[in-house]
């Protein structure tokens, strides 16, 4: 089967982006990456994403007059490229439902919480000053409403006593590191889709490989 043509959005330092680039590297993973756009030239991602030859491209939000134009613009680029999937890691842009509609089920996203708990921005300050004993990041197919969408994949990480957001951001991003390759693996192969709103499993995925979106790796 021939790999699906992935374009990653980013806004800036772009590692889920590099975790993406470093699996995709491998001839067998299902996808490779075609394209790292970003709306903001000084995404610290771009350069990383240059150095590993991949094409990258900068629509300036700032540059267009509505947030439809900027999408629209996005949109044509995305097309253009010939894209099949879409990976949101880091994008910090509010899209419009007509541009979310336009790559339904073929747009993913990595958000540092275990949605649908604590969308939105400061998830690990949030979780810490809820008394949560567990965080995480979540991967998932993107709707219009922020941070919503059918749960692709999930990992859960302790949170210490004596964390801080930035200790505990960084156990989750280690986390998130290698969830994202893994959801993606499984929606590029189509092994992963959606229907009814909810995650379905095509065929019959042994148990072990499909409980691998939960919790990968963590902990050993
Ligand atoms: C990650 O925590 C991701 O979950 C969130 O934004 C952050 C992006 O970090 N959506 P990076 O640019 O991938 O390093």
């Amino acid at each position: 089967m021939a790999r699906k043509r992935v374009a990653i959005l980013i806004s800036g330092r772009g590692s889920n982006m590099t975790a993406l680039i470093e699996a995709a590297a491998d001839p067998d993973f299902p996808a490779e990456i075609v394209l790292v756009l970003s709306n903001r030239a000084d995404a610290g991602g771009l350069a990383r994403a240059a150095e590993a030859g991949i094409a990258t491209a900068v629509i300036d939000h700032k540059a267009y007059g509505s947030r439809a134009e900027f999408d629209a613009a996005m949109d044509a680029r995305l097309r253009a490229d010939a894209i099949d999937l879409v990976c949101l890691a880091g994008f910090m842009r509010l899209l419009t439902d007509g541009f979310v509609e336009g790559w339904r089920d073929r747009m993913i996203n990595i958000h540092p919480s275990l949605l649908p708990l604590f969308p939105g921005l400061h998830t690990h300050e949030r979780a810490i000053e809820a008394g949560m004993r567990l965080h995480g990041c979540t991967v998932h197919f993107v709707r219009a409403q922020m941070d919503s969408g059918p749960i692709i994949g999930q990992a859960a990480v302790p949170i210490a006593l004596d964390d801080t957001p930035d200790t505990l951001s960084k156990r989750v991003l280690t986390a998130e590191h290698q969830l994202y390759p893994l959801a993606l693996a499984f929606v590029a192969s189509g092994l992963a889709s959606v229907e009814n709103e909810r995650l379905v499993m095509q065929g019959d995925v042994p148990a072990d490989l499909a409980g691998m979106l939960v919790s990968p790796h963590f902990g050993g």
